[in-house]
């Protein structure tokens, strides 16, 4: 091999080692950011936008966790919540109307999801209701199973769902209703849109109430029908 290409290999070896030894100091002296929190105290806010995801296990980034209250204040203040609030409150604005319901009333709403009923029924000037679901949503709805539900008999003036028609065992569902609301009480009961024949089955579902009406109304902006019946229990 010639001689000054010898020379020429030799140099750039010599600086690529030279390169190579300052990059993996100067790695050797950057701590991973990810592994160290950030500390701003003055400049970390609540608004604040979330963290990214963690990318990697030993990344101890502040994430901020709400509290319930704190999540319970976003999901009340959001639109799709009182939209959907204001349209339960003038449902049951119908029943007051229909002198079904009284602001005395001990109302129990079965499968109340997040507690829009709850809330809108409260709102109302009902102090006494109640709101079950298998998943609790505290403060507005506890937990409960709807086909067993963890109240005496006769205890509810009012028993109201929206979600009969899912449930896993309807005529069982359809009993813990008629158990809990005393005789002369009102079981209100809304599915989707229907006609006279599943307005019958349900009805089949029920044995100890006696029909009042059934009717198209519109509830959280979906074609619904309202069922209404009146607790007949023998003494
Ligand atoms: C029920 O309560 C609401 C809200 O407090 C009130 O506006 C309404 O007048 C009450 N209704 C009756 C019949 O007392
Ligand atoms: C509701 O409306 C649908 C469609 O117009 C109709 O077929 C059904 O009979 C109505 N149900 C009741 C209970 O009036």
């Amino acid at each position: 091999m010639e001689r000054h290409i010898q020379t020429l290999l030799n140099r750039v070896s010599f600086i690529s080692i030279t390169l190579a030894t300052f990059t993996l100091f100067y790695l050797l002296l950057q701590t991973p950011q990810t592994c160290l929190p950030i500390h701003h105290p003055h400049q970390r806010t609540r608004t604040q936008k979330p963290t990214r995801f963690p990318s990697s296990t030993c990344d101890l980034n502040h994430r901020n966790y709400l509290s319930l209250t704190q999540k319970n204040k976003k999901l009340y203040s959001s639109k799709p919540w009182l939209s959907q609030v204001t349209s339960y409150s003038n449902f049951f604005a119908q029943l007051k109307n229909l002198n079904l319901l009284e602001n005395s009333s001990r109302v129990l709403c079965v499968s109340a999801g997040a507690g829009h009923e709850v809330e809108a029924l409260k709102g109302s000037g009902v102090a006494d209701v109640i709101g079950v679901e298998v998943v609790d949503s505290a403060p507005l709805v506890s937990r409960a199973d709807p086909h067993n539900l963890p109240f005496f008999d006769d205890v509810f003036d009012l028993g109201y769902s929206g979600h009969l028609a899912e449930a896993l065992f309807p005529l069982r569902f359809a009993g813990e209703l008629e158990r809990t609301v005393r005789s002369g009480g009102v079981v209100v009961v809304v599915m989707e849109e229907c006609g006279a024949n599943d307005v019958n089955e349900i009805m089949g579902l029920f044995r100890k109430t006696k029909f009042v009406s059934a009717v198209n109304v519109t509830l959280i902006g979906k074609k619904m029908t309202r069922i209404i019946m009146q607790v007949d229990k023998p003494s």
